[in-house]
């Protein structure tokens, strides 16, 4: 497997693979890989030649310095879980800070027609500016014909599709679905430091999700949330931040059902410090 710590050689590397008429997928991720990760790989592998998987924690999209801190870095670990997927069609490219950013750990500002101020957006202060900007950025340098992201962050893989509407950006963004541990937690890269008591309550939050998706069959949007609402408040070990259904378009809040919009229910958890998030399809 070819390791990259340094952009110029990777772009080196892949203008060269892509003279000789290669098609590169690309998988930003923060590392601390897991087999949600996995399926963006094998997703990308079964559409490309090539698949380039950036492991970058990314400073500026941290609202929560603690959570950057805490944040595991496993690179090792990492390399090791994708060899076992491919050894000859994934490259690596785990850039230092100042590779990415010099000396000027800084965001750009960004707009996305709005969805920037709904849910994480309003939560998590300037964290889609973060994340536009070093998602452009790793686009800049590798120059991926495709780029998978998770429906895990739902809110995300919009704000990537709204990124290259807006900029323009010759990359096709591929959606992937959410991967679950067997008992339904989506994966993520922080329920490795969930205590095995709150590992064991996590489940609950999709079990939620899925009788609000049977209930919102029936019931309106309004009724479901308080529903909700109200079943967190029993659940002393979780602390529900919100929980928000939502035309997936503009991601803002359903006001009254519409059978021509599509939407999604969104919830952010805290277990003790480790925020949790899912969402669900409900029509
Ligand atoms: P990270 O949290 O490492 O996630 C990398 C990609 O994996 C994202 O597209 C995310 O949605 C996807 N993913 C994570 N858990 C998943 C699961 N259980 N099922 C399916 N996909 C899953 O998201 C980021 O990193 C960063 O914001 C990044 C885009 C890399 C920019 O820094």
């Amino acid at each position: 497997m070819k390791n990259f710590h340094n952009k110029t050689e990777l772009s080196t590397h892949i203008s060269a693979l892509k003279t000789k008429g290669n098609l590169i997928g690309f998988v930003p991720t923060m590392g601390a890989l897991h087999h949600g990760h996995l399926s963006l790989v094998n997703k990308g592998l079964s559409e490309n030649d090539l698949i380039v998987v950036s492991i970058f924690v990314n400073p500026t999209q941290f609202d929560n310095k603690e959570d950057l801190v805490k944040y595991p870095r496993t690179l090792e670990a990492d390399i090791a879980l994708l060899k076992t997927v491919s050894d000859d069609k994934i490259m690596v490219y785990a850039p230092s800070v100042e590779d990415i950013y010099g000396n000027q750990i800084k965001s750009n500002a960004f707009t996305f027609d709005g969805l920037e101020h709904e849910m994480e957006g309003a939560f998590r202060n300037g964290h889609f500016d973060g994340v536009g900007t070093i998602v452009k950025r790793l686009f800049e340098i590798v120059k991926p014909d495709s780029a998978y992201f998770g429906e895990k962050d739902f809110q995300q893989l919009q704000i990537i599709k709204k990124l290259v509407e807006l900029h323009h950006l010759p990359v096709k963004v591929m959606g992937c679905p959410i991967h679950r541990a067997d008992d339904g937690l989506a994966m993520s890269s922080r329920n490795e430091r969930l205590t095995s008591e709150h590992r064991t309550i996590a489940p609950f939050i999709y079990k939620t999700l899925e009788t609000a998706k049977i209930k919102f069959g029936t019931k309106s949007a309004k009724t479901v949330t308080e529903w909700v609402e109200k079943q967190f408040k029993k659940q002393t070990l979780l602390e529900l931040e919100y929980f928000i259904i939502a035309d997936i378009k503009t991601l803002k809040p359903v006001k009254r059902k519409s059978t021509q919009k599509t939407y999604r229910a969104f919830v952010a958890v805290y277990a003790d410090d480790i925020r949790l998030i899912d969402n669900i399809a409900l029509n």
